[in-house]
């Protein structure tokens, strides 16, 4: 893909460590495994089904997964009940260990389109160097189960393959990629995500929400994303040399009635230049008509390649999500830390009150209001298993709902006598802040 310019690879690749990768890729691609061959401008799609994850090798030629560049003769590790694909411009040779994992090759792949997009980008970026403006600010929208996060992920690996240091705005707190579910962030991509990249040592920004959609608390979430959308511009003001690079925002897959409303909110709050419409033509008009010229409003095909997930699935990932913050992945060998805080060293509130009719508020409160309401949580038993955010701030003088959050512990044990909380956290000593956010979410894989 001369011609989009990506072909002008930055590499991840830690010049000491490759030699002895290749090393360890040699005696991994002599495992018995299924060798995959595949013309230009196709598309290995694997589905890792089993219990145990699976290992992708580039013997011959370029590839790319997402966006990422496969550097030969290195694994991939793919980790179990994952789908990827492999897509490549000039044609290669795939190997995938164990043989019996399923992939199969199309030919049909929106990934024409998708580079297109990019190319757009940069243009737009290459104007806002010259002309020193903020870079294009393109917002991915669309049902569920539509390719939203995976056409983020492909647009940020082209640019950082230019060169380019986009952020990532993550607005989907159900199945979000920035920090763990119930969250809203940004981060600074400063190399190609990889696959099997955890994305926790990217700098980011995440602001607390505490529940997997944003039906929860409509009021609370947008003003998280505002609180969000002023962070970026003082962050691009601070940063003048990053402000070129733009930014690309995910979003929920929340459509239709107050779902759209947000979006709609959500891309005004933002300033957005460009909606990419994933997969729904009445979106995409709805947009149209709402913006008219002062948004541009692309319709994109979806991939045939997207998995559709079941609810299960869903909630299964997010799980999975909370259980790679405690524990890193698979093969990382980390274990969390579990240590004791007095109630009286730790304040734990929780955000928005019960929604309560106006006859029964104090006098000029709206019932709006008590959606960003701080309340007072006394520890008890039912705590168990609920995690908390740790907020940045330092006393309760500070806007504590619109502070951002620098990590979560998960209640391991309440003992109301000793007035003793148990925490389960992914670093080790005192916490670094006193001030907890109660989250909707729960974490049950604790080590007895
Ligand atoms: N071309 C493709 N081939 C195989 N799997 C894909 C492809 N594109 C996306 N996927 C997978 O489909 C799933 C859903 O995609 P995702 O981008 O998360 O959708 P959305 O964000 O719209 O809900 C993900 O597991 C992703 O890895
Ligand atoms: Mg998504």
């Amino acid at each position: 893909m001369a011609s989009t310019g990506v072909d002008v690879t930055r590499s991840n690749e830690d010049e000491d460590g490759l030699v002895e990768q290749r090393i360890k890729a040699r005696a991994v691609a002599s495992l018995p495994g299924k060798e995959y061959k595949l013309e230009a401008e196709t598309e290995l799609r694997i589905e890792v089904r089993s219990v145990s994850d699976a290992k992708v090798i580039l013997l011959q030629g370029k590839a790319e997964i997402f966006g990422c560049e496969l550097v030969s003769d290195k694994v991939v590790d793919m980790r179990k009940r994952t789908t990827c694909a492999v897509f490549t411009w000039h044609g290669c040779t795939i190997k995938i260990i164990p043989e019996s994992v399923y992939a199969y090759v199309s030919d049909k792949t929106p990934m024409q389109f998708y580079v297109n997009l990019h190319e757009a980008l940069e243009q737009r970026r290459c104007k806002a160097v010259e002309n020193n403006t903020d870079g294009p600010v393109t917002m991915v929208i669309g049902p569920t189960d539509v390719g939203k996060s995976t056409l983020c992920r492909l647009l940020l690996n082209y640019a950082v393959r230019l060169g380019r240091l986009p952020t990532f705005i993550d607005l989907d707190v159900g199945q979000g990629i920035v920090s763990i579910p119930g969250t809203i962030g940004a981060l600074h991509i400063n190399r190609t995500i990889t696959v099997s990249d955890g994305l926790d040592d990217y700098p980011s920004l995440v602001f607390h929400y505490g529940s997997n959609t944003p039906s929860t608390n409509v009021k609370l979430y947008m003003t998280l994303v505002s609180r969000l959308a002023d962070s970026l511009r003082k962050y691009w003001a601070n940063l003048p040399s990053r402000c070129h690079n733009g930014c690309i925002i995910n979003t929920c897959g929340w459509i239709t009635d107050v779902g759209y409303k947000i979006i709609v909110d959500a891309a005004e709050t933002f300033k957005v230049d460009q909606i990419i419409v994933l997969d729904n033509e009445r979106l995409y008009n709805d947009l149209m008509i709402h913006f008219g010229s002062n948004a541009e409003i692309v319709l994109a095909p979806k991939s045939g390649g997207v998995i559709e997930r079941a609810q299960s699935t869903r909630a299964n990932a997010r799980a999975l999500r909370i259980k790679t913050y405690f524990y890193g992945d698979d093969n990382s060998g980390y274990t969390p830390h579990v240590y004791e805080l007095a109630f009286s060293d730790i304040q734990i509130f929780k955000v928005g009150g019960p929604n309560l009719p106006t006859s029964c508020l104090p006098l000029g409160m709206k019932p709006e209001d008590a959606a960003l309401k701080l309340i007072n949580v006394v520890p008890e038993k039912s705590l168990i298993h609920r995690i908390l955010a740790v907020s940045a701030a330092l006393s309760t003088d500070e806007d504590i709902v619109q502070t951002a959050v620098i990590g979560f512990v998960c209640v391991y044990d309440v003992d109301v006598n000793r007035k003793i909380l148990k925490v389960l956290s992914p670093s080790p000593g005192a916490l670094p802040r006193h001030i907890l956010i109660l989250s909707d979410l729960s974490f049950y894989d604790i080590p007895s």
